[in-house]
């Protein structure tokens, strides 16, 4: 630890705070959070917190979801500026106009959208989660929102439903090609490929694990392999390399970076334990539904 991480764990300690840390942090973040998580497992830790503060170490929507998840607590998010790219493709009135086109349709709403689309969904739901969410659910017209690449996922696995999608991508998974997937193979033929169900349909095809972000580290954990191709964020090719000195981790394209979750930093960090900045809040008319949808998921 250097002299910075130090400083924050003591601080953390002071003002009695909870760290959660994204896998797509850099290292040196996950390093000095209390719990280092997916989106479903950071949502559940909010959810669980017994600390009054809570720091999210990640993108918006995820601190707004730890808010959602626990009013009557403070929420800091470090660098308020640290957006998600696919969240901000959808707005609550295209959800709408979706809505009054398919009125017998529920709407699963992936948590990486803003607490305004929340509020106009039934139900949310994150990578981890989406599967077994949709199939609980009774209607059978489903409105997946925003990710179309995760919705395709979803629909292949969930046969007996109807799917209806929204547009929406994220930029840094959509980018890989099934080019990218080839060339890696031919690089590193003993490895096994393990993707996002961001990514695309045709990307997905050529893989041999499709999960969220810690369903892909546990995989890699657990395999008997030892050489694996990761086919999302460098946060977590570099998180596995830490957990698995012995397993070789190769990143699927060269720069596979989430550019927002690489915004935060120690300092900033530092700065919002001695600051409190910058607090998350959430206003009145979308928080009761934008929290229902959170919590039928998380209960489910
Ligand atoms: P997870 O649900 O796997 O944490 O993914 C979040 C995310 O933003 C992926 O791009
Ligand atoms: Fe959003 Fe993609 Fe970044 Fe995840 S990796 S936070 S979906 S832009």
């Amino acid at each position: 630890m250097n002299e910075l991480q130090q400083k924050i764990i003591n601080l953390k300690k002071e003002k009695n705070a909870l760290i959660l840390a994204h896998y797509y942090q850099t290292m040196d973040v996950q390093e000095v959070a209390d719990h280092v998580c997916d989106s479903f497992e950071m949502a559940k830790r909010a959810f669980d917190a017994k600390q009054e503060l809570l720091i999210i170490c990640g993108v918006h929507f995820m601190a707004e979801s730890a808010k959602l998840l626990n009013p009557g607590k403070t929420v800091l998010i470090p660098k308020p500026d640290a957006g998600c790219p696919m969240a901000d493709m959808i707005t609550p009135q295209d959800v709408t106009a979706l809505k009054n086109f398919y009125p017998d349709a529920a709407v699963v709403c992936y948590v990486n959208s803003s607490a305004a689309v929340k509020a106009v969904s039934d139900i949310c739901c994150t990578s981890s989660s989406a599967e077994r969410i949709v199939k609980a659910l009774p209607e059978r017209q489903i409105i997946f929102i925003p990710d179309r690449n995760l919705g395709a996922y979803i629909s292949s696995k969930v046969t007996d439903k109807e799917f209806i999608f929204h547009k929406g991508w994220c930029p840094v998974h959509d980018y890989i090609v099934p080019y990218d997937v080839e060339n890696a193979r031919l690089k590193h033929p003993n490895a096994k490929v393990l993707t996002h169900p961001e990514c695309r349909p045709e990307v997905l095809e050529l893989c041999d694990f499709i999960g969220s972000t810690s369903e892909i580290i546990s995989f890699a954990l657990e395999s008997d392999n030892d050489e694996f191709i990761i086919g999302t964020e460098s946060g977590v090719t570099e998180h596995l390399a830490a957990l698995a000195p012995d397993k070789i981790f190769y990143p699927l394209t060269k720069n596979f970076i989430c550019e927002d979750m690489k915004k935060t930093t120690l300092k900033d960090i530092l700065s919002t334990l001695e600051t409190g900045k910058y607090e998350i809040t959430v206003s009145g008319d979308d928080f009761t539904k934008a929290k229902q949808s959170l919590e039928r998921m998380v209960k489910i």
